[in-house]
């Protein structure tokens, strides 16, 4: 294992009504509260009336920002920021999924400096303090909720990066499988792939000696698979709800990355694709993952056995190492295609014509990913396979 210190302050609520937590939390923390929203979900869903009664209740001075676009904008935020000024916000309060949360770490980190909020997302712009926020998360996928990481989309500039600094880490957020019934079955299918792709990810690492956190990994994607059929056939069970919300938060608390550094190169290319072409984040994984697998097998054909046969039953009897790492990538694309995600960047419409724009975004910080350092070439052959 690597050597590493952990730090994970977030405080989880889950489970039915866990809402009534607000009551405990928030008085601690004064009376102007921003709460931050998208285009309305929870307006449908009743979580907006059920926040705002308790909100009443409390006596707070609301403060709303809504229309957090998914794939959130670094110009949501500004305006948010300005409220946060104008009105001595105390407190945000996120309420929604991956986008919304990550547009209020960026809104509270921004809250507290004078310069425009890009520059932190650029790292211009050093962090040191933020108002606190907390989350009340509608959609299992980013692990948001229970990290200190936010990623924004420039739309002038056609830029997507991450972010990160412990003073966003939510004071708590609050997980009420309820309120995730309502996710349409697309977007259940993106968080289902963003969560097992942040597994991979952290899975192919560069450490040697991690059996505990092998064992989770494994552990995790093997309950997503079983889960995830059932869950798009039957989108209001709470019991399958459950465990892939829990699934999505432990997929990107830190947890699975004790010992270890992982590769998030994929990350990084999707991370591209969707600044040029908005599409949706666990759309874009779902067609890049398995070409980053089958371009980068021959690094450690291993390590993709294991994962083959302990994630994905492929029975190695008879079959090199080499052979039982393919057919393991291959039902991982069967395994995606069969719930419903994408497979092709045409699937989004998407043609070779910005290729090498995408490679140019993709390589802006110099070659990336630890388990495979990526070159210009390597981004161009995985996306020419993705076409
Ligand atoms: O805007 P509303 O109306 O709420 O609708 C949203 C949105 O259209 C809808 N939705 C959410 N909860 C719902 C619901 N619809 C009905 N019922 C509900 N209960 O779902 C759509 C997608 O929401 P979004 O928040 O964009 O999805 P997700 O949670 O997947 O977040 C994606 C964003 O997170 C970033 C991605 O790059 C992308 O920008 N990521 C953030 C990470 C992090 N902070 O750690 C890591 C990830 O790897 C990822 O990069
Ligand atoms: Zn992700």
């Amino acid at each position: 294992m690597n050597t590493f210190s952990f730090y994970n302050p977030v405080r989880l609520h889950f489970g039915k009504e866990q809402i009534s937590q607000l009551e405990v939390e928030l008085p601690q923390y004064g009376h102007n509260i921003l709460i931050v929203y998208g285009g309305g979900s929870i307006k449908k869903n009743g979580l907006y009336d059920d926040v705002m009664a308790i909100l009443n209740k409390l006596n707070m001075n609301v403060f709303e920002l809504s229309g957090v676009e998914p794939n959130p904008r670094v110009e949501t935020a500004r305006k948010g920021i300005e409220i946060c000024k104008k009105e001595s916000i105390d407190f945000i309060l996120a309420i929604g999924g991956g986008s919304v949360i990550d547009c209020s770490k960026l809104i509270a980190a921004g809250a507290k400096v004078d310069e425009d909020a890009w520059n932190i997302v650029i790292k211009k712009t050093n962090v040191i303090d933020a108002l606190p926020l907390g989350t009340i998360l509608t959609l299992a996928a980013t692990g948001s909720e229970m990290n200190s990481g936010s990623v924004i989309s420039n739309e002038e500039t056609k830029e997507k990066y991450g972010w990160g600094h412990p003073a966003v880490f939510p004071k708590f957020s609050i997980l009420d499988p309820t309120y995730t019934f309502t996710v349409p079955k697309d977007h259940t299918v993106y968080g289902i792939v963003d969560i097992m792709s942040h597994v991979f990810e952290q899975y192919f690492h560069d450490a040697t000696n991690t059996p505990i956190t092998d064992e989770m990994c494994e552990g995790v994607l093997r309950t997503v698979i079983n889960t995830a059929p059932k869950l798009i056939e039957d989108l209001e069970n709470y019991e399958l709800r459950e465990t892939i919300l829990l699934a999505g938060t432990i997929g990107l608390n830190s947890f699975l990355s004790m010992g270890s550094r992982g590769d998030w190169a994929t990350h990084n290319i999707e991370h591209s694709v969707s600044a040029v072409y908005d599409i949706p984040h666990g759309g874009g994984l779902a067609i890049l993952f398995p070409n980053w697998m089958r371009h980068n097998v021959s690094v450690n054909p291993e390590r993709f056995a294991r994962l083959a046969t302990r994630v994905f039953n492929v029975k190695p009897e008879g079959k090199t190492v080499e052979e039982v790492a393919l057919e393991g990538i291959d039902r991982l694309s069967e395994f995606w295609t069969s719930i419903g995600a994408p497979s092709r960047l045409s699937d989004y419409d998407i043609d070779d014509s910005q290729l090498e724009t995408l490679v140019e975004k993709s390589m802006v910080n110099g070659p990336f990913g630890r388990f495979k350092e990526l070159q210009a070439e390597d981004v161009r052959t995985i996306l020419k396979m993705s076409l």
